[in-house]
């Protein structure tokens, strides 16, 4: 039986591809290569010794799925396949309800109608907007700040609710801050379109591929003013995954849980970390707040740690080695 990763050439999906290989699990690769290059599922190949079964295809597509569930022994669903930009989601947010909710409802529907066990679902701390206690627990108010957060939240009801009425059990996982590479530098974040995150831009300044790093917003109430996110290693939430699959949830149930470290980093603690870490010196200029952006979020990961079993071992300087790693050797890569 096989375990079928929707998005399972990104950038979380691939490494989420390795721990589930390294547990043993058989994979079905499902993306349709929009923001993933084919080469990743090469380097996984490389990687964990065999090449996965990939279908190239659209998640949210009913043909497709039933023709993956029919052509495969599918025991269970990991959902990674999303369209994951905040300000293109405000750009679009027709796009983003149609293309995220969409593939949430019709493998939802196939999963119910194949009897599928479980479904693990790539959700994120963008559900809980702006928040209001620290750190932030899956009990914490959930008011998404942006069209992108409104699909992960409403997908998570979505399949809470078609649990509550089938067999299935839906775990939903709330991503903090994914930062890093498998420490073989041979996969890591390597999409087709344009990266805004703090650390790949880091490491094209690193690279000296971009000037120097804006940091936006040095006037918040922090330790020195600049933002604070809980930074997880891209293997630890990799890992998550195989746990979330493994964990005892009775049928028909669904849960929620956070995956983050449980502690915070400024943008300056990340630069000098950063800076550190390659032995370069990385140029920054402070600028603007960036529109939509909140002042400080890490997760209270005591869920994940009780009922999951797990927990992020990995280091800050471990997340930068492995993302620097993989991208000197990679100078296509991190939308550079
Ligand atoms: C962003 C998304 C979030 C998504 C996550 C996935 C937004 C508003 N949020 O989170 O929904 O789940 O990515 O990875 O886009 N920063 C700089 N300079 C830069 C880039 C970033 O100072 O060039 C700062 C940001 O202002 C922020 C911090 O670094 O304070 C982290 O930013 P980023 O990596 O984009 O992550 P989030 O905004 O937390």
């Amino acid at each position: 039986m096989a375990t079928l990763v929707t998005g399972g050439a990104g950038y979380v999906g691939s490494h989420t591809v390795v721990a589930l290989c390294e547990a043993g699990r058989e994979v079905v690769i499902l993306d349709d290569f929009s923001n993933a290059h084919p080469r990743t599922v090469d380097a996984l190949g490389a990687v964990v010794d065999r090449r996965p079964a990939v279908v190239e295809g659209d998640a949210g597509d009913p043909a497709v799925l039933e023709a993956v569930f029919d052509g495969h022994r599918i025991d269970s669903v990991v959902h990674l396949a999303a369209r994951k930009s905040v300000a293109e989601s405000v750009a679009d947010p027709l796009g983003y309800y149609r293309s995220n909710l969409g593939s949430v409802i019709e493998l939802a529907a196939v999963a119910v109608r194949h009897r599928i066990g479980r479904i693990v679902f790539s959700s994120s701390a963008a559900v809980y907007g702006t928040p209001t206690e620290m750190p932030v627990s899956e009990d914490s108010p959930t008011v998404p700040q942006s069209p992108y957060g409104e699909t992960k939240l409403m997908g998570e009801r979505i399949l809470a609710d078609a649990a509550a009425a089938s067999q299935l059990t839906a775990v939903m996982l709330r991503y903090f801050n994914p930062v890093g590479a498998h420490p073989s530098g041979l996969i890591g974040e390597d999409p087709s379109g344009e990266l805004s995150n703090l650390v790949p831009r880091i490491m094209q300044v690193a690279a000296g591929r971009r000037d120097r790093l804006e940091v936006f917003g040095a006037d918040y109430a922090t330790a020195d003013g600049t933002a604070v996110r809980d930074y997880v290693h891209v293997t630890d939430l990799a890992e998550g995954h195989v746990a979330a699959l493994d964990a005892d949830i009775s049928p028909a149930r669904s849960r929620v849980y956070n995956l983050g470290t449980g502690s915070g980093a400024t943008v300056l603690q990340v630069l000098a970390a950063a800076a550190e870490t390659t032995g370069l010196t990385i140029p920054h200029e402070l600028a603007e707040r960036r529109p939509g952006d909140v002042e400080a979020t890490w997760a209270d990961c005591s869920r994940a740690r009780a009922e999951l079993g797990w927990q992020a071992t990995r280091s800050l300087h471990e997340m930068l080695a492995d993302h620097w790693h993989f991208a000197r050797s990679h100078p296509g890569a991190s939308g550079a």
